[in-house]
């Protein structure tokens, strides 16, 4: 099995329905109305509605313990699939409408990613994430936050969200402070909106990643850019299809992106709402081995784990 990195994947968006129901049941609540389709499956027809189902499986997460019962069911999913490295999106702004304190939610996620690799190996860390549409002021206070109360695991901070609203801009302070303290950055640009995002956001923010950002293909000289700074594409093709931005695999621009010449990683952004996984992202990139590895190691290289930990993993993920 060749093995795999993840740099992007939404800790909410990673709950498998069954997992849902579960929750559901264990928290005495009944699952959100039109939840689920007669398939079983999350309903959603299109971006903003996908946000909204989003939302509204988040309802079923009501304690410390299901975040961490969350992020540890996906590692140990992801790791049977050959995943030895996940940087998982998490967003402060769940616990904190529940009343939990942020620090008893990394306690909680740092015990299911403690317990994931223990049984597992896989190691898991935690890019805090601001919500695009909430606004500027929130994600200044919620990077604020995350650097007030420091915790091993938390190695980066990121956005999600609307890419359609606010500009990219306003954003610059939060994530300045963020840099500032050493925390590796990146932002979902390039998905909904077109290069114009992309540009906004490497000219605007202190960023080496970016979520996404496939709409790169379409400007020659986004992607000569890209490719000159090094940047790193948090490329989700399944996802990128589900949404409808591209109406197949042979459509999509991953290739593209690679004979340009611009730094690429493959992720399951939000694996069950799209049908898809992290093994599924590998298996139907239509890449042999060798670029398959070599993507891995480029996920590496561009996490935003220390250095030591890179390090083993580049050995672990060495043919
Ligand atoms: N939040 C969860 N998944 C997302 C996506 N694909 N784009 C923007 N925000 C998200
Ligand atoms: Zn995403």
């Amino acid at each position: 099995m060749i093995p795999k990195v993840e740099l992007h994947c939404h800790l909410e968006g990673s709950i498998a329905p069954g997992l849902a129901r579960e929750l559901a049941t264990r928290n005495g609540l009944a699952l959100p109305a039109g939840l689920f389709g007669p398939d079983g499956h999350y309903v959603w027809h299109d971006f903003w509605s996908f946000l909204a189902a989003y939302d509204r499986v988040c309802a079923v997460l009501r304690t410390p313990r299901d975040f961490g019962d969350v992020i540890y069911s996906y590692l140990a999913g992801v790791a049977a699939e050959g995943a030895v490295y996940v940087e998982m999106f998490c967003s402060p702004e769940r616990p904190a409408a529940l009343g939990i304190s942020y620090a008893a939610w990394i306690e909680a996620l740092a015990e299911g990613i403690d317990r994931a690799e223990r049984e597992f190996g896989i190691v898991g860390r935690i890019i805090v994430v601001c919500i695009r549409h909430l606004g500027a002021d929130r994600a200044l206070a919620m990077a604020q936050g995350m650097i007030a109360e420091p915790h091993p695991y938390v190695v980066g901070f990121g956005m999600g969200g609307d890419e359609a609203k606010f500009e990219a801009a306003e954003f610059a302070p939060a994530y300045r402070l963020a840099r500032d303290h050493g925390y590796g950055c990146t932002v979902h640009a390039g998905e909904v909106i077109g290069p114009e995002s992309v540009w906004a956001s490497i000219k605007a923010l202190p960023v080496t990643r970016i979520g996404h950002g496939v709409r790169s293909a379409d400007d020659p000289a986004l992607m000569a850019e890209l490719a000159r700074r090094g940047a790193v594409l948090e490329v989700c093709p399944g996802s990128n299809i589900a949404l409808g931005l591209y109406p197949d695999r042979e459509a999509h621009p991953l290739h593209r992106l690679i004979d340009a010449g611009v730094r690429v990683t493959l992720n399951s952004d939000d694996p069950p709402f799209f049908h898809t996984t992290l093994g599924n992202e590998y298996d139907k990139a239509g890449l042999d081995e060798a670029a398959l590895r070599r993507i891995a190691r480029t996920a590496v290289e561009a996490s935003f784990a220390d250095e030591a930990t890179k390090r083993k993993l580049l050995k672990e993920i060495e043919p």
